[in-house]
């Protein structure tokens, strides 16, 4: 298929994916929910038809192997996710997964085999929307998955473990589903970027030096509900006011560290009525930095900075750290491989990190990594908002596919 053609099938089945969601009006696709299981039925058949065999794991990840010009070649990993935010864009996860499934069509089609395999994978929880975890998915084929992981719960008390079984996969057998890293040559990510630069830069495509560490928290503020009318201000434990005393004390810190970014993106007020003064405020926090150390020192200071508060307000504090996912580095093999694409196509070699977390920070445990990112409007992401053009869907389609040959023509050296 010419370039164009599968730069705009691509675009069109983003779009299809996109109708898969568990709300009408607008896409959020949770890990194993309805919406999920409909948009994998989709995409196996594409993997399918790419000449790919597929075969799902215990969490559910889909995954579509393009065997090898010889057995017992090693296996290049490529993908992305297909799980989403709440109210998300169409391309956060699922244009890596669409624009990798067409480099191996395009190999297909030409009746070429490489000197490796290679595997698609669309991993089921990048997001983590519904259990507030972090890379599931990723983490069993990396084999990083903590069974303490299976108890954590849903907003309706359903357990990972339960939700797994639901969807198809037997929660004690994960550890069967991790890669042996020798079988592997590397796992390489399309993903939109973001953020601002490319545009700004004029540039479609970039290739990503780092992921930055990032770590999360769920901190709950109890204090006493009471009457909205009755109780004197001055004798108020209002759980609600500290909490937001907390939130802006992060939004300060954001702006005090170089480099660091900091959110509270959910907030759950209880008992929630407008005349009842709140008693108990449970909240996220988001912590991120490209270095280690800033990253846990930041999240460290933010919890002195609730104790003190809370103190101060005569509230009870929970603190749960949720996990911190520390700071890669991206192969420099693998990026010089993706640079010479970028050059042989004419186009300007610009190199990033990424500000976002991706699945490859959790792959890059296991073997090298590589990301390509990709121009999108305004740098708008976990927003409907998202856009990307054909034209950069086909440069990093054409990037991804030169590189595969230029993985191939290194030969021996794999
Ligand atoms: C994933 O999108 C993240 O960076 O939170
Ligand atoms: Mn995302
Ligand atoms: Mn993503």
């Amino acid at each position: 298929m010419a370039d164009h053609t599968l730069a705009a099938q691509v675009m069109q089945r983003i779009e299809t994916l996109a109708s898969f969601s568990e709300e009408p009006d607008r896409l959020t696709r949770r890990y194993g929910t309805d919406a999920l299981r409909e948009a994998y039925a989709v995409l196996e058949g594409w993997m399918q038809a790419a000449g790919m065999t597929t075969r799902r794991d215990n969490l559910g990840n889909r995954i579509g192997r393009y065997e090898a010009a010889q057995p017992g070649a090693k296996t290049l990993l490529l993908g992305s996710h297909v799980d989403s935010v709440r109210d998300a864009g169409k391309y956060d996860g699922p244009l890596g997964v669409l624009i990798a499934l067409a480099a191996v069509e395009r190999l297909h089609a030409s009746g070429k085999r490489l000197p490796f395999a290679i595997e698609v994978v669309a991993f089921a929880d990048e997001e983590g929307l519904r259990f507030s975890s972090s890379f599931l998915c990723s983490k069993a084929v990396a084999g990083s998955f903590e069974p303490a992981m299976l108890r954590l719960t849903d907003g309706d008390g359903i357990t990972v473990a339960d939700a797994i079984r639901d969807f198809g996969g037997d929660p004690d057998a994960i550890d069967q589903d991790a890669y042996d890293a020798d079988s592997l040559l590397g796992y390489c990510e399309v993903h939109i970027e973001q953020g601002p630069l490319l545009e700004s830069l004029e540039l479609p495509v970039g290739i990503v030096t780092a992921i930055q560490c990032q770590d999360r928290s769920t901190v709950s503020f109890s204090g006493m509900a009471g009457h909205a009318g009755t109780v004197p201000m001055n004798l108020r434990h209002d759980a609600l006011c500290a909490a937001a005393e907390f939130v802006l004390a992060v939004e300060s810190l954001g702006r005090e560290i170089t480099g660091l970014v900091a959110t509270v993106g959910q907030v759950a007020a209880l008992p929630g009525a407008s005349n009842v003064i709140p008693g108990r405020v449970t909240l996220s926090l988001d912590v991120r930095h490209a270095d280690d150390a800033q990253c846990r020192h930041a999240s460290a200071l933010l919890r002195e900075r609730a104790e003190v508060i809370c103190a101060a307000r005569e509230i009870a504090l929970d603190w749960q750290h949720l996990h911190t996912t520390p700071a890669v580095q991206c192969s420099p093999v693998l990026m010089e491989l993706l640079a010479q694409a970028v050059d042989a196509l004419g186009q300007p070699v610009y190199r990033l990190a990424s500000g976002a977390g991706h699945d490859a920070a959790i792959l890059s445990a296991i073997t090298p990594i590589a990301m390509l990112f990709v121009r999108c409007k305004g740098g708008i992401s976990h927003n409907p908002a998202e856009s990307v053009t054909d034209a950069d869907v086909g440069v990093a389609l054409d990037v991804l596919s030169r590189s595969l040959e230029l993985l191939a023509e290194k030969g021996a050296a794999l």
